[in-house]
């Protein structure tokens, strides 16, 4: 057991002066193959397999490299996730709290398409990991959103390669900022949770690199992360960490990442296959991984070059971690009400406004009372279960955020809704199992509502609000009736929108969701609609600043919501309703050759998202990169200047409303007729305006690579440009071009 004094490293500012190379040299192999395999995560899910024991170091923590303490070599902490550091809020051998801020979930800072305010975010949470001695924050989650029912999506950006690459390289370079490093993941076509440790994905090379890495691409090139965590999947037959092709041909050689490419928790069964394929740190750690290392390097099977160059990278990382530097100290205080304001703007922004008839939104100011319906209105998710959920201090409710804003609110039905949600979350917790109980959060159904109640309700307010709520996790997809919504949804919906609008009073519909659900049956019913996803702790006082006008909505959809789940490319190969029960769901299954579970064949190809729907002509309920704003805007000018690397494009946009708005600005591409078969268009580019006063125009310039044109030739093995004539667009969602100009591609030295 490793002894909590050797976090005073006496030695160890002397020996950080030395070269790698030097320490490299003093170590035992049994000590580097010690330095591969973290320490363990006890004190978490599993601790009789863990190596050693650091847990009271930062308690909650994900888990820790080996120190060795002969050499004085320091250890790194790695601390989930991508919505807030993910640590114990208190300690058993401290007095206090450990707080951490609870940010929007992924998919909601994606819907800002906002890198600056992404940023922001992330250079908050690297703070935020600083001063709690977190030295490794294992996110931001980037997976494509391939599937509306993979349970994590909600960690994840969107369905777009381009959108997710550019958002997880702004929280990267803000994570990173201050010495902190970040940990993008998980490293890839980590796409489903059913069977999420032993699935095998059988996908073409063509949709890997276009769809697939070209997020971790972008990320990689433009936020430069010090570490990396593969996934736990297979790709066509070998888990990724055991990958060279992936982790060092396209990761190192290709993409030109340097850092420390980590397994996930428990990920891959064979550490020499994993030293041999790049990935250098094996977590959390075992003890049968340390003996596996040694012996395959005593028998000969694995070179120790291997892990040299594993051990090289570790202590590199160890070495710049920020509780390594000299001067530096965990004060445990980080600034949580600075970062609340943070995870405030950052919620407001991330809100997506799908419908307003005849601007039903913002609640006019003569609006007083508000009839406020619906569990999650009383009881607000901010955010998804398992690794990235925050210990957070508060979490503002809907009610509480209309509260704040000056609305009147029933007291008699809010007590209603509380006495309803607290039984029904007491009768689901007894399903629950305490091994689970972190990772799974129990909801209520929706509490039923007489009319004659709802009629009382239409009588004393002006305005209705029904929030619908859905939670999801780590280690679950969701289910199709997930994606629908339950009959006592249906009957609250239709019976308020009848009731208040006989009434001459509007409703709006606040989805608190960390994934798409299905909008097309029921969206011509109420007035307004918000998609509010997951907001973190701060979300009902965003979601009042959108409703109260205080704010003007600015979010995009960065997913395509569709029709039906039948509608979507990838619905045949995803295992639609085939999740089984929690704990088979945890651990690695036995291979019964059952489609979708053991494996799934991504047929649909590079046809993702938006690319499938329009492609294909499929009608959707709202589409990909879809957003209204109380005000209105006009595009003009479109200039587009061809260069021999470069593609130039600037456009005009005037705020041609009456309120104050941001707009995001969306370039796409379509393809020519040639040999390769192109999706109808592509996002190229995107940037959003600053906030626009009525009547002010702003010119936004966009630069696409004419590399980026091309294709991924599977025959040739090589992306391939292919001359024509290509179509550049601009637009506000991939549903609505504004202005199109056409540009001939000539034969590009393929
Ligand atoms: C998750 C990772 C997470 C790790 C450590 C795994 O179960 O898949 O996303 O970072 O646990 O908590």
């Amino acid at each position: 057991m490793v002894s909590l004094a050797l976090m005073c490293f006496a030695g160890c500012r002397q020996e950080q002066d030395k070269t790698i190379d030097e320490v490299l040299r003093k170590m035992t192999l049994e000590e580097k193959a010690r330095i591969i395999v973290g320490t363990g995560n006890e004190g978490r899910w599993v601790a009789e397999a863990s190596v050693g024991n650091m847990k009271d170091v930062v308690p909650g923590a994900a888990g820790t490299t080996c120190p060795i303490e002969r050499l004085s070599i320091p250890f790194v902490i790695l601390s989930d996730g991508p919505a807030g550091v993910n640590i114990d809020s208190t300690r058993e051998h401290e007095a206090g709290t450990f707080y951490c801020t609870h940010f929007p979930v992924g998919t909601a800072l994606a819907s800002t398409w906002n890198s600056e305010l992404v940023e922001t975010v992330g250079r908050t949470i690297g703070d935020e990991a600083a001063h709690y001695g977190v030295d490794v924050v294992l996110g931001p989650g980037m997976n494509i959103h391939r599937h509306p029912l993979n349970g994590r999506n909600f960690e994840y950006y969107s369905e777009d390669p381009l959108l997710t690459g550019k958002t997880a390289a702004a929280m990267i370079r803000g994570i990173q900022a201050d010495g902190v490093a970040a940990c993008p993941k998980h490293f890839a076509a980590n796409n489903q949770e059913t069977n999420r440790m032993g699935n095998d994905v059988r996908v073409s090379q063509r949709a890997l690199r276009e769809i697939y890495l070209k997020g971790f691409e972008i990320a990689v090139r433009e936020g430069n992360p010090k570490a990396l965590m593969t996934s736990y999947n297979k790709i066509n037959g070998i888990s990724v960490s055991e990958r060279h092709d992936l982790v060092t041909d396209f990761l190192r050689e290709e993409c030109g990442f340097s850092g420390v490419v980590v397994t996930d928790w428990y990920g891959g069964d064979h550490p020499e296959e994993q030293m041999k394929a790049g990935n250098d740190l094996i977590m959390p750690g075992q003890q049968w991984q340390v003996d596996s290392i040694v012996h395959a390097v005593n028998a000969g099977r694995l070179d120790i070059s291997y892990v040299d160059q594993c051990v090289r990278r570790i202590l590199k990382l160890v070495y710049a971690a920020p509780r390594n530097r000299d001067g530096h100290a965990c004060d445990n205080h980080p600034d949580l009400k600075a970062h609340a304001a943070i995870a405030r703007q950052s919620a407001t922004e991330g809100i997506v406004l799908l419908k307003n008839d005849k601007q039903a939104l913002p609640i006019a100011p003569a609006a007083k009372e508000i009839a406020l319906f619906g569990c999650a209105s009383y009881d607000y998710i901010p955010g998804g279960s398992g690794s990235g959920d925050v210990r957070r201090a508060y979490t503002v409710s809907i009610l509480q955020g209309l509260q704040n804003a000056g609305y009147g609110l029933d007291p008699q039905l809010a007590s209603r809704y509380a006495d309803f949600i607290g039984k029904s979350i007491a009768a689901g917790q007894t399903k629950v199992t305490a091994r689970f109980a972190d990772m799974v959060r129990v909801r209520p159904d929706e509490m039923p509502l007489a009319e004659a109640e709802i009629a009382a309700q239409a009588r004393r307010a002006d305005y209705a609000v029904i929030t619908l709520g859905r939670t999801c996790g780590e280690y679950y997809d969701r289910t199709s009736s997930d994606f629908e919504l339950s009959p006592e949804e249906r009957a609250l919906l239709e019976n308020v929108c009848r009731i208040f609008h006989a009434a001459g009073k509007r409703v709006a519909v606040v989805l608190n969701i960390g994934g798409v659900v299905e909008t097309a049956s029921w969206k011509h019913l109420p007035d307004a609609i918000l998609c509010a996803w997951q907001l973190g702790q701060e979300g009902g006082n965003s979601v009042a600043d959108v409703l109260s006008g205080r704010q003007s909505p600015s979010g995009k959809l960065p997913m395509t919501f569709p029709v039906r789940l039948d509608d979507i490319g990838a619905n045949a190969n995803f295992p639609v309703d085939q999740t089984s029960d929690v704990v088979s769901m945890a651990s690695r299954r036995i291979d019964r050759g059952e489609r979708n579970v053991d494996y799934t064949c991504y047929e649909e190809g590079i046809y993702v998202g938006y690319r499938w729907f329009d492609s294909r002509q499929v009608e959707v309920s709202y589409p990909f990169g879809y957003g209204l704003s109380y005000t209105t805007f006009a595009y003009s000018d479109l200039k587009v200047q061809q260069g021999e690397e470069e593609i130039t494009v600037s456009v005009d946009i005037t705020n041609s409303g009456t309120a104050e708005g941001r707009e995001v600005v969306q370039l796409y591409v379509s393809a020519p007729a040639a040999s390769m078969d192109k999706p109808a268009k592509e996002l190229k580019a995107f940037a959003k305006t600053a906030s626009l006063t009525p009547g002010e125009k702003a010119t936004v310039s966009l630069v696409v690579k004419v590399e980026d044109l091309r294709s991924y030739d599977e025959g040739a093995k090589q992306w391939k440009l292919e001359p024509g004539t290509y179509k550049v667009m601009v637009a506000s969602s991939s549903r609505d071009i504004q202005a199109t100009e056409s540009i001939e591609i000539e034969n590009w030295g393929n």
